[in-house]
């Protein structure tokens, strides 16, 4: 399945930038698919197309991808999720799936933008190096840490231990896109 969203993400995105963000989101959405014991490769994909159409149709994103999305076949939940990780849409999550995504999007892009300040990236990174960052306002300035931390209590998640469990999946998210020759990095 996760194969599949791939080649479907990139037959409408060519932009690396959008990929890797994807890729970020996909970390976050495996995460939170082994604690809560649901199914990986079907939230991993969720995380994969949650931006399908971003890169074509800016401006009335996700709309367009919940109807390419539809006609591919995926389900209510999945299609619905996706709906809803933009407040654009009014739309109400939900599901577990949902608010995930919601809480991970930006989020685990974040993570990945103070990784690259580090020489190690995302080696040994920990809380710490995080929370400076996201206490620095210059620092990734048109992130809102409000809209960050609304979404991880929507989740009814604890704050720092999502930082932790992104750190963590991203992590290991890196070393298996690297044996397929791609990188949350470059
Ligand atoms: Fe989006
Ligand atoms: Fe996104």
């Amino acid at each position: 399945m996760r194969k599949e969203a791939f080649e479907l993400l990139k037959k409408y995105t060519k932009s690396e930038s959008l990929l890797r963000h994807a890729f970020a989101v996909e970390a976050g959405m495996i995460a939170y698919a082994k604690k809560y014991g649901e199914d990986v490769d079907e939230w991993a994909s969720v995380g994969v197309l949650h931006d399908v159409d971003f890169e074509l149709y800016p401006e009335t994103h996700p709309l367009k991808g919940v109807e390419i999305l539809t006609e591919a076949g995926y389900s209510e939940e999945f299609i619905n999720a996706v709906k809803g990780h933009s407040d654009a849409t009014n739309t109400k999550r939900e599901t577990k799936m949902a608010k995930t995504l919601y809480a991970v999007d930006e989020f685990a892009s974040f993570i990945v933008t103070v990784a690259l300040m580090r020489p190690t990236k995302l080696e040994g990174m920990k809380y710490k190096s995080f929370n400076k960052k996201f206490k620095t306002k210059s620092f990734a300035e048109a992130i809102d840490r409000d809209h960050l931390r609304r979404a991880v209590e929507e989740l009814g998640e604890d704050f720092m231990e999502h930082v932790n469990l992104l750190i963590s999946e991203l992590q290991e998210h890196e070393k298996t896109l690297n044996e397929d020759g791609y990188s949350l990095f470059n």
